[in-house]
This record gives structure tokens, sequence and C-alpha cells, in this order.
């Protein structure tokens, strides 16, 4: 009788090769999962690097009822000036070529507080000229308030009320723009602007993501159906039959650049190895259009005065994107959670976050302490990364089972962690400009650091206490002024 050994035919001689591979594949976990953890430790760390000591956010939150968004307005300011340099300095190395000087075009539903969009207005001048709105009656609500005079809406609009905001503003004499993807887009369009005298200024958007077997792979956001340059080429030349309607301009939005972290501390190493590649071969793929997009025009004898791209997740290959006209950004000067530490080509640029919220511990257990509200968690594809952070005091753990809630939000706290109701638990939001849609204000402070103790810094600041914190002010966010739009 045959034995069972003979049935699985195990091998008894030594095969280098198959030792081999199996070290190789043991080897690459072993690092893969050194990796992962490395990269959760370093995550760790920049948020108790970033998380401000406890006591002054006690501070900071102790005149204000809760639950309460906060601004840093220091990291704000230096956030707006870091991100405008690094338009000025490509400006600045390309005065001598025939490359056009970029400007900034500023995300305003990144932000979604007028006081915020002001200052970055006033700060950011004269380099940021335009808004990029989120609707027409976001751009509407910004005119009539006086903030801005030039704005562009990214995303095609069908419905006849919001085109029609479109139309009277165009008549009423603002400098407003609209993408479209498609002849659908053109005809609804050209009909609301049957009476103009002008005709309203049309940007064609052209889709980066990096597609194969037509479409069947598809490496970036599903925005728009103008994947290729030839079909660029058509709609320019549909566009030309259109009445009261002018093409002046094209957007590019590198969403597999801008919207794809490489180095996510929930991903691992594989995903974001892979990030990594796709971030890289996108970026190319975008360059190669951009630079391709201005010679259609000419072709078809279409006056290329606007040429949009942008985000801040992939500002630094943006800016150099040769042909734009100029770049868009708004996350970045409040620098929130998903883009700490997560974009490996913003980590040379140092943001700082500068949004926060604060939540009051409701009830204590052991081991355990349980905050009002909490679930401001941000929209896209359901993940981890979308929750909201701890910043203070860092330690306390969100519970995977519970996550964050619209009543309540339970973390695991250790020992050390001695809180009691009413105090405050800090945290950053997912994304900038969400938050602002659960509050009507937002609480703008400084920490002020007492400087070197010079003569003229005594007189100076004779008034300031050391390391005094305050809240600058209480502006409202478009909540607050009564909309969402
Ligand atoms: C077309 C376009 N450009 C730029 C942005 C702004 O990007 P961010 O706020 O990440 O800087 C967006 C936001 O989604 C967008 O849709």
């Amino acid at each position: 009788m045959e034995t069972r050994h003979n049935e699985i035919n195990v091998p008894n001689e030594f095969f280098p090769l198959e030792f081999a591979a199996l070290t190789i594949a043991f080897t690459l976990t072993l690092i893969s999962y050194r990796y992962s953890k490395l990269q959760k430790e370093m995550h760790a760390l920049t948020i108790k690097k970033n998380a401000e000591d406890y006591t002054r956010w006690k501070k900071i939150t102790s005149d204000i009822p809760l639950p309460a968004a906060f601004v840093d307005l220091d990291a704000y300011e230096e956030n707006l000036k870091k991100l405008v340099t690094v338009v000025a300095n490509h400006n600045a190395n390309n005065a001598t070529t025939s490359e056009p000087q970029k400007t900034i075009r500023l995300a305003t539903k990144s932000i979604r507080t007028p006081y915020l969009i002001k200052k970055a207005l006033k700060m950011g001048a004269p380099l940021i000229q335009g808004l990029m709105c989120y609707s027409a009656e976001e751009a509407q609500f910004l005119w009539t308030h006086g903030i801005g005079n030039d704005f562009l809406i990214p995303y095609p609009i069908g419905d006849k009320f919001a085109l029609s905001i479109l139309h009277d503003m165009h008549v009423s004499g603002a400098k407003i723009s609209l993408v479209v993807h498609s002849v659908d887009h053109l005809t609804k369009l050209s009909d609301t602007m049957h009476d103009v005298m002008t005709p309203f200024p049309v940007i064609i958007e052209v889709d980066t993501s990096i597609r194969f077997w037509d479409g069947y792979i598809h490496l970036g956001a599903r925005r728009s159906p103008i994947h290729t340059l030839d079909q660029l080429r058509q709609i320019l030349k549909v566009s030309k039959t259109f009445k009261n309607i002018q093409v002046i301009g094209a957007m590019v939005y590198e969403s597999a650049v801008a919207g794809l972290r490489d180095n996510d501390p929930y991903a691992g190493f594989m995903m974001n190895s892979i990030a990594w590649i796709v971030r890289k071969a996108s970026a190319a793929h975008t360059a190669k259009i951009c630079a391709d997009i201005p010679t259609i025009f000419a072709e078809e004898g279409v006056k290329l005065n606007l040429f949009n791209g942008g985000g801040t997740g992939s500002i630094s290959t943006t800016v150099g994107n040769k042909g734009l006209t100029e770049v868009t950004f708004g996350s970045g000067l409040l620098d929130p959670a998903l883009f700490v530490n997560q974009y490996s080509n913003l980590n040379t640029l140092g943001l700082k976050p500068a949004i926060y919220f604060a939540i009051p511990v409701c009830t204590t257990d052991k081991g355990y302490v349980t905050c009002f509200q909490g679930g401001y968690v941000a929209s896209g594809n359901i993940s981890k990364a979308k929750q909201p952070i701890v910043i203070s005091p860092a330690g306390l753990n969100n519970l995977d089972s519970e996550g964050w809630g619209e009543a309540t939000t339970p973390f695991a706290a250790p020992e050390n962690i001695k809180l009691t109701s009413g105090d405050p638990v800090i945290c950053q939001p997912a994304k900038s400009g969400e938050i602002s849609e659960f509050f009507n204000t937002l609480n703008c402070f400084r920490f002020f650091k007492h400087p070197a103790n010079t003569p003229e810094n005594q007189v100076k600041n004779k008034n300031k206490k050391e390391d005094q914190q305050a809240i600058e002010r209480i502006v409202k966010t478009y909540r607050g002024y009564g909309h969402r739009f």
C-alpha cells in the first residue's frame, strides 16, 4: 500500500531556487511590515509634534461654548506665504523665458469662511487674483459681499436656476466663467445666455487620468469625458457654432496627484508604493497634456486666455507645467489631517495644521473618555482617513467599533490622561472646508510666543504675558451667514 507521503509527493531534494524565493518573500514581508509600523509611528510622532501643550488648548477654548471650531491664524498666514512663494519662485526662475507668469486662483470651497478668503486675497496679492468657487450660488454670495472679482466654477452646471445666476452675474458685469465637458453643457449655457451683449466665457476641462483599453483601466478621478486631444479638438470646433458663449480657456485637475496620498498611515507599504508610482506617472502624463493643449487651441484658432491646473496635493508639480497660466489651491492654507505628513511632495513645504475643532468630554469610564458629538467625517470614499484625528491630549484613541459619533464619540484613554466632564478634546478634521458646514463660526486664535528678552522687545511686548494666547476674532462661516452651497 502507498503511503500518504508519496501521494502528496514531498520533494526530498533541496532546491536552492525555492529556498531563495522563500527567503526573498519573507524578507519583503518583513520590510513591508516594518515600513508600515514605522510609518504609523512617524504619523503618531507628527501628531504629537503638532499637539500643542494641552494646558494652552484649555486656555484657548475656556471662554468658548463647545463643540466649536478653531483656526490658528499664525499657521494660516504662514501656509499662505509658503504656498504663494512656490508660485512666486517659479515665476522668478522663468522670468526670462517665454513661459507665462502664473497667477493663483484660490479654491474657496476649501475655506468656506469669508474672513479667511479676504485675508488670503489681501496677503496673497498680487499673485492671488481669482477665486475658484464651488457653485454659481457661492460665487454670487461672494460677489454681493464684495469678495473677489474673478470667479471660475470648475464643475459643469445643468440646473436652470444655477445657470440663471451665471446669466445675471454676467449681465451685471461680473467676471465669471464656467467649466464645461460636453455639447449638452454648451447647449444649456448658450440657451441661458440668449440675450447677453458679450459672450459668456467658457472653460473646457481635459481629463488627466491615465487610461488603458478604452478606459477599462482608469487611474484618476472620473471628471471630464474629454480624455484625448482629439476630443478636445472636436469640442473646440463644435463650440464655435454656439451663440452667446465663447471658449476662452482650459482646465486640468491632477486628481491622481492632488488627491492620492503616497504616505497614508492606514494604507500599508504596497499601496503607498503603488500610489507613489501612480503619482509620478500621472504628473509626467499631465505635464505632457498641459504642453500640448495650447497647440490644439492655436490650431483651432481659439485664444487660450486662461489655463488652470492645480490642487494643494499637486502644487509642486503643477507649478512647473508648461502652458498653464494659473494654479489653484485652497486646502493647504488650513492643512487639514489628510494633508499632514501624507503627501511625500508636500513634506518639504512644511505646512502647519491651522484648522481644529474641540469637543467637550461628557462622561468618563475606567480607561475611556466619551465626548459630546465629534462625527464631523469628511466626504469621499469611506475610509479611516476621512475621520478626524485627536491632537490633544495626544494618546486618546478613537474606537474602530464606534467611530466618530453624531451624538457622542468615545475614546480609549491611557491612565496618564485625566479628564473630567467639560474638558476639551482637540481634534483636526480630515478636510479643510467641510468642517465649516458643522459650525456657524470659526474662533481664530494666535499662540503668542514671547520673543527674546532684548530691551527693544521688552518695550514692544510690555503688555503681553509670557506665552499668552488669545482668540483674536470670531468669524462667520458660510453656514453662519445662513448658507450651504
Ligand atoms: C478643479 C479643482 N482645482 C483645485 C481644487 C482645490 O484643491 P485643494 O483645496 O486641495 O487645494 C479643487 C478641489 O476639489 C478642484 O476641484
